[in-house]
């Protein structure tokens, strides 16, 4: 069986305000294995930005991790210090961000910001070895003629290129985790396919498990090995990737998929049939099911008592009333916006 590397278990993330608490993630639980790739998905707002950045110990106030145990390698990082986490930070966890200007810095090269990272995480590393080590990275990665681009700024690269770099750059220390947050979402749609299978062949080349995160369904199926879906702060579904892709069970990830463009036999594009409502307000969460106020079968429980998660197999859980053995059976189903009872 596969070793855990990281064990999510019932964590919560919220942040304060003066106008009351933001509460982001709600009881996260999860687990990645040595080696595979978890794909996060859910629409925008739902916690899966949250959920990263509580792994990677970078909530800051007025944000906070209230409850749950983040294990790495059976260490809780929930409880470690900012001197620990950030001593983690870039040897054993790398993060890369939708935007890779935002953590390019403009006026600096590329071989400059490169071997600063390698240096600083390699101590006694030299300058000619973070040279070599960052050039066989962008090779790596797919840039051409890695020795000369080197020495370019980050404006002389295209959004693909530079995403390559970030990626090249997260990937330099050796990571055992990659956390890659929405990383194709500014790109345009071919480049987007390249940067995937870029990832998935990095999968196989490097030893690295990666949580992908994004809030397209179509993006992840070929890539993870196993997909979390997140709605206000919940893990509602998860399960293998064929679990989710061929037997989804839970409302919310059929109302996914059903938002998704699928090519017909014919190349057509299905219609989609978009998710009505909006996502709750997490500063007042609805009090049973996140989703029930969008759900086409909820029912009078969802919306009274917290969702129960549900084990299907093995591998594949939802939280959903709809398969609890308490819930009502049959008839109470949401007909033109009523509960009925
Ligand atoms: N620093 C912060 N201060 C206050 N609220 C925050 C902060 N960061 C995130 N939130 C809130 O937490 C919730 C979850 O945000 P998060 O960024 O995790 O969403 P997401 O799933 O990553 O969405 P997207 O697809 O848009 O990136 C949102 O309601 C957001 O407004
Ligand atoms: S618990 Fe109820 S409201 Fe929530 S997804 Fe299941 S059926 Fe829908
Ligand atoms: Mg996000």
């Amino acid at each position: 069986m596969s070793k855990k590397l990281l064990e999510v278990k019932n964590v919560h993330t919220s942040f304060f305000s003066h106008l009351g608490e933001i509460q982001a993630v709600r009881g996260s639980s999860f687990t990645l294995n040595e080696g595979d790739v978890l794909g996060i998905v859910g629409e925008s707002g739902s916690g899966k930005s949250v959920t990263a950045m509580s792994i990677m110990g970078l909530i800051e106030n007025p944000g906070k991790i209230k409850e749950g145990q983040i294990l790495f390698d059976g260490q809780d990082l929930a409880k470690k210090g900012q001197a620990e986490l950030s001593d983690i930070r870039g040897n054993e966890i790398s993060m890369i961000f939708q935007d890779p200007m935002t953590s390019l810095n403009p006026v600096y090269t590329i071989e400059n910001q490169m071997t600063e990272v390698l240096r600083r995480h390699n101590k006694g590393m030299t300058k000619k070895q973070a040279v070599a080590r960052a050039i066989e990275m962008l090779s790596l990665v797919g840039i051409p003629k890695p020795a000369e681009r080197i020495k370019s700024y980050p404006h002389e690269f295209s959004g693909g290129m530079r995403q390559r770099v970030m990626i090249a750059t997260a990937l330099s220390c050796g990571p055992r985790l990659l956390i890659a947050d929405e990383p194709t979402t500014a790109l345009d749609v071919t480049i987007q396919a390249q940067i995937l299978d870029l990832m998935n062949d990095l999968k196989e080349r490097v030893n690295a498990s990666i949580i992908l995160i994004t809030h397209d369904l179509g993006v992840i199926a070929e890539v993870c090995d196993h997909i979390v879906v997140m709605y206000g702060g919940t893990i509602m579904e998860k399960g293998t990737v064929d679990e989710i892709f061929y037997n989804p069970q839970n409302p919310y990830t059929v109302g996914l998929h059903q938002s998704v463009p699928k090519l017909t036999a014919s190349g057509e594009k299905s219609r989609l049939v978009p998710i009505e409502g909006s996502p709750p307000d997490l500063m007042h969460p609805p009090k049973g099911c996140p989703f029930s106020p969008r759900c086409p079968h909820a029912m009078k429980v969802c919306l009274e008592k917290p969702v129960p998660t549900v084990q299907l197999s093995e591998t594949h859980s939802s939280a959903c009333w709809l398969f609890h053995e308490d819930a009502p059976k049959v008839g109470n189903y949401r007909k033109g916006g009523e509960i009925l009872e």
